[in-house]
């Protein structure tokens, strides 16, 4: 008889260790199935010990994804406007799901994942997505005015997902431009938002955001990272309610975002804005440019002084010089 990845890992704990017999016996297959599927989650990233002669324990308690958790970290009143989230074990993006989907899938349709096989960043970059450990979100949302409106649209979505994580315990977090959760400089989370359907009519967008809630120290991530455990002082926020504020947060401000657009948001961004005022390095189209950032402009494009010369831009990499 075959087991799924899901039901070994439902039975480990990470009170005490349990036997590759007792799993078997409890299981009702053979300890080698037991093992295979062990090793199957750890290549996944799981966070299983073997402990000597002991058997199988996890590192940390796992908490899987649940709708009704989730929806029970909504606010009332969003509960009634969304069905329950998509929640997959394994996908290659929870975003490119989504836009794969894009053409029949109801406004505010959102995908959830245990782990990305190919998860996606920004600029072409791999988003690296080990099992059960971090968050994988994605929403999709329509727009009628085309996308010219959507200027500002991912710096709304990362000060949605700063407010977020705050309701849940991550406190000293904030923005570097356009929407990187960083976090003692490091990066937290991260937003990619890809658009679809009319340049100029209905489209669509759809909001990955991927957050580090408990990194595996072999994580290879690329660039400096931190989790909101480490920042919680070991202990991460629940997943399930983190996701259920982030929807909340995400909602409603989308919903402003289509009446103010990103203009009505530019306080709430200089409140999380980690670049302003900071000597920074622009890595734009044209080549490198250092200056002083100032803040954003009603669109959402990074502003920056070279000298006497104010500069604006909406897409660029920014470093911070010194950092
Ligand atoms: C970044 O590079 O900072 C953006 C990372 C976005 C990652 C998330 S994880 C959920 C969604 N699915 C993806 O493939 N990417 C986004």
């Amino acid at each position: 008889m075959s087991i799924q990845p899901a039901t070994v890992l439902a039975a480990l704990s990470a009170d005490a260790a349990v036997s590759g017999s007792e799993l078997a016996a409890t299981l009702g297959v053979t300890r080698a199935a037991v093992w295979k599927q062990i090793e199957a989650l750890r290549a996944l990233g799981a966070p299983i010990e073997a402990a000597a002669g002991k058997g199988y324990r996890l590192t940390w308690a796992f908490e899987p994804l649940d709708a009704t958790a989730i929806r029970a970290g909504m606010d009332p009143a969003l509960r009634k406007r969304l069905g329950d989230p998509d929640i997959r074990w394994q996908v290659d993006s929870t975003s490119s799901t989504l836009l794969q989907n894009a053409a029949s899938a109801r406004d505010l349709s959102v995908c959830l994942a245990e782990t990305q096989s190919a998860g996606r960043g920004r600029r072409g970059r791999d988003w690296v997505s080990p099992l059960g450990a971090n968050v994988y979100f994605s929403l999709l949302k329509r727009f009628g005015a085309g996308m010219g409106a959507l200027s500002g649209l991912s710096l709304v979505a990362g000060v949605a997902l700063v407010q977020a994580l705050t309701d849940c315990g991550v406190s000293e977090v904030g923005l570097k431009w356009p929407n990187d959760v960083l976090a003692d400089g490091r990066k937290l989370a991260g937003i990619l938002v890809e658009l679809g359907g009319e340049f100029l009519g209905p489209c669509h967008a759809v909001i990955g955001i991927g957050i580090n809630l408990r990194l595996p120290r072999n994580a290879k991530v690329g660039q400096p990272s931190i989790d909101a455990a480490s920042l919680c002082g070991g202990a991460a926020p629940s997943r399930n309610r983190l996701i259920g504020r982030l929807l909340t947060r995400l909602v409603v401000a989308l919903d402003r975002f289509e009446h103010e657009g990103f203009a009505g948001f530019r306080e709430e961004f200089a409140r999380c804005d980690l670049l302003a005022g900071h000597a920074v390095r622009v890595q734009a189209s044209d080549g490198a440019h250092d200056g002083i950032a100032e803040g954003v402009d009603a669109r959402g494009a990074l502003r920056v002084r070279h000298g006497g010369i104010a500069a604006v831009y909406d897409s660029a990499e920014i470093s911070v010089r010194g950092a």
